[in-house]
């Protein structure tokens, strides 16, 4: 017997790649729905009443049309918010992504880490009580940024950003002596999923190295678990990509490598 299971993983617009690109690693036996809710694009500069009115109704809606196993909410503005509601108002389980402060806490050296989100993100209570819980005694700046989540957005879509627009949201998590690897941030967090898209030149452009914490490969594992066992001989399923805008992507080849490398109907 063979069984394909159905993966919905669910973000505000590209950055979800990031994470999808991970579980797909980890389960490419499953069939995956990848929605980017382009048309309320971006969630960091809606209100909370705003993101919940939209979001759970839109979940219901592609529940009732994938049936889904299971889904993945890709996005950390929304996974600090709506988490609960969704989980009270269907059945299926739902994985989220929220700020990696616990790992990142455990891990300074320096005991200076940086959170770097939307705005949103970084003025949850959500976050604020993971501060609360796992801080360990490190500082903790939040940084609320509010244009790299659509910087990042751009770039995959082909449009040239610049290095002063990247390094203006950067700079406010870099904090401490910049002289003294001591006393200075030695951790940025990654708290939006679009963030990783520009990891690369994130850290071309770091006025001094740090680790960046990227949570997609430890909700990938949470994702298999959740799955259980592969059914069958199963290697790889096939993969749709939706955007609520309805626009015509015209991304096939940029997408491929984070379905490992299917094509996106
Ligand atoms: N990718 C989303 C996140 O992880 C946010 C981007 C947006 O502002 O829509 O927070």
């Amino acid at each position: 017997m063979t069984y394909s299971p159905t993966i919905l993983v669910f973000d505000s617009g590209l950055g979800g790649l990031t994470v999808l690109r991970e579980v797909v690693a980890a389960r490419p036996d499953a069939h995956y729905v990848y929605v980017a809710d382009d048309a309320f694009f971006p969630y960091g500069h809606h209100s909370e009443d705003e993101i919940i009115a939209r979001v759970v109704p839109l979940m219901g809606e592609l529940i009732r049309t994938h049936d889904p196993d299971l889904a993945v909410i890709a996005c950390n503005t929304a996974s600090t918010l709506v988490l609960s509601h969704l989980r009270a108002a269907y059945s299926l389980p739902f994985v989220g992504t929220v700020p990696a402060i616990k790992p990142a806490c455990a891990q300074s050296k320096t005991r200076r880490v940086s959170v770097l989100g939307t705005k949103g993100t970084v003025k949850r209570e959500y976050t604020k009580a993971l501060i609360r819980d796992f801080a360990l005694g490190c500082e903790v700046t939040l940084v609320g940024s509010p244009e790299l989540a659509s910087l990042a957005e751009a770039d995959l879509s082909g449009h040239p950003i610049s290095d002063d627009a990247i390094l203006a949201e950067l700079t406010p998590c870099f904090v401490g002596d910049p002289q003294d690897t001591g006393a200075r941030t030695d951790i940025v967090v990654l708290a939006c999923t679009h963030y990783p898209l520009l990891l690369d030149r994130l850290k071309r452009l770091a006025p001094w190295p740090v680790d960046w914490i990227d949570p997609a490969p430890a909700i990938a594992r949470r994702v298999s678990d959740l799955l259980g066992t592969r059914l069958g001989d199963i290697t790889q399923s096939g993969a749709e990509m939706i955007f609520t805008s309805n626009r015509a992507h015209g991304l096939s080849a940029t997408l491929m490598p984070f379905f490992g490398g299917r094509v996106p109907a």
